[in-house]
């Protein structure tokens, strides 16, 4: 029998179809209908300080998400197949350099690199335990099945939380060890003190000797960066200015899209993407549902986005200040992407 825990902790029955199935929420959907997640305090305080910001969250309504996973597809934004590749060299000689582990994934979206991991452990024999981590119970519960449906043995159990709660959470697992993965690159859309915060909960999630497995983008050229995220095609800026739409339909707006356009460079001396909407025209914008009125000049930009790219040596030396020891990186030929298993030691 598989159980489901709902907001008020009460597990149901499920068909038995899903019996390796467990989803637990540790937000309760009016938890994330109402203030905790989708808060307009911080759209508030973004629009009203002298440099806008729009916190990056807010891309990700259903047609962001589809647009993210078109983003991944572009020949121009080499950051996911680059991360893939590596997945697939190096997965078997991850699975046996950790032993048999629970996975543990933070904003596991698809599962789609995932799937490279669970076949390296299954090669080694080792009893697949996967523990989802999203705020959308139902990309968490579809991609759940499908790859249950893959994988016979595996067990999920999917948490229904943001990264913060869910770490401070995590039960024991039954398996010798645990991985906690961060893969894509989303490390780099933390700002630097973000960062740190970020890592001290992972040094406090895990116990001494288990692992952290973290993807990152690295440094590179200018061109190459800036086309990732000035593609032809325009996904990329779609993504950018369906925030507006976004913000519309969820706070009762009235952003014209037509009236911004997407603007994205590379801060050399940050080392990031910065990715803003420039107003195209002197405007008033109302938020009714803030209570909100947003005076743009012409020319005026929103920073929606920051994407940090690393140096290796720099971002090894600040894991192992939280104990979070990398015991080897994996490059890709073009050193353009970087895959780290770090292990927290004493
Ligand atoms: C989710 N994150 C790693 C992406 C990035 O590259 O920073 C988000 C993105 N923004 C524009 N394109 C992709």
């Amino acid at each position: 029998m598989s159980i489901s825990k709902a907001a008020s902790g009460k597990i149901s029955a499920q068909s038995p179809i899903e019996q390796r199935l467990q989803i637990e929420h540790l937000l309760s959907p009016a938890a994330l209908s109402s203030n905790q997640i989708i808060d307009g305090s911080d759209v508030v305080k973004g629009l009203t300080q002298t440099s806008k910001s729009l916190p990056a969250r807010f891309f990700y309504d259903d047609l962001g998400s589809e647009l993210f996973e078109q983003i991944c597809e572009l020949p121009e934004y080499y950051l996911t197949r680059t991360e893939t590749a590596i997945l697939q060299n190096y997965a078997f000689e991850i699975a046996q350099m950790t032993g048999s582990c629970e996975l543990v994934e933070l904003g596991s979206g698809s599962s789609t690199k995932t799937r490279i991991l669970l076949d390296a452990y299954n090669q080694l024999g080792y009893p697949l335990h996967y523990l989802p981590i999203d705020v959308s119970a139902g990309i968490l519960e579809s991609s759940a099945k499908q790859l249950m449906a893959d994988y016979p043995s595996l067990q999920v159990h999917a948490l229904v939380s943001t990264y913060e709660l869910a770490l401070e959470q995590l039960i024991p697992t039954q398996l010798p060890s645990r991985m906690i993965c961060f893969i894509g690159s989303t490390l780099g859309n933390l700002m630097p003190q973000e960062c740190d915060v970020f890592f001290s909960q992972i040094t406090n999630a895990l116990h001494l000797g288990e692992y952290f497995l973290l993807g990152v983008d690295l440094q590179k050229a200018k061109h190459l960066l800036e086309a990732a995220y000035n593609d032809r095609q325009g996904v990329t800026a779609a993504f950018n200015l369906n925030m507006l739409e976004h913000l519309n339909w969820r706070f009762e707006g009235n952003f014209d899209t037509q009236l911004f356009e997407h603007w994205a460079f590379y801060n050399e001396t940050r080392h990031q993407i910065e990715m803003h909407l420039r107003s195209l025209r002197s405007q008033s914008i109302q938020l009714r549902a803030l209570d909100l009125t947003v005076e743009f000049e012409a020319g005026e930009t929103i920073l929606t986005e920051i994407s940090r790219k690393f140096d290796l040596k720099t971002l090894q030396q600040e894991l192992s200040q939280h104990s979070l020891v990398p015991l080897k990186t994996w490059t890709d030929p073009k050193q353009w992407f970087g895959l780290l298993l770090c292990q927290l030691q004493p």
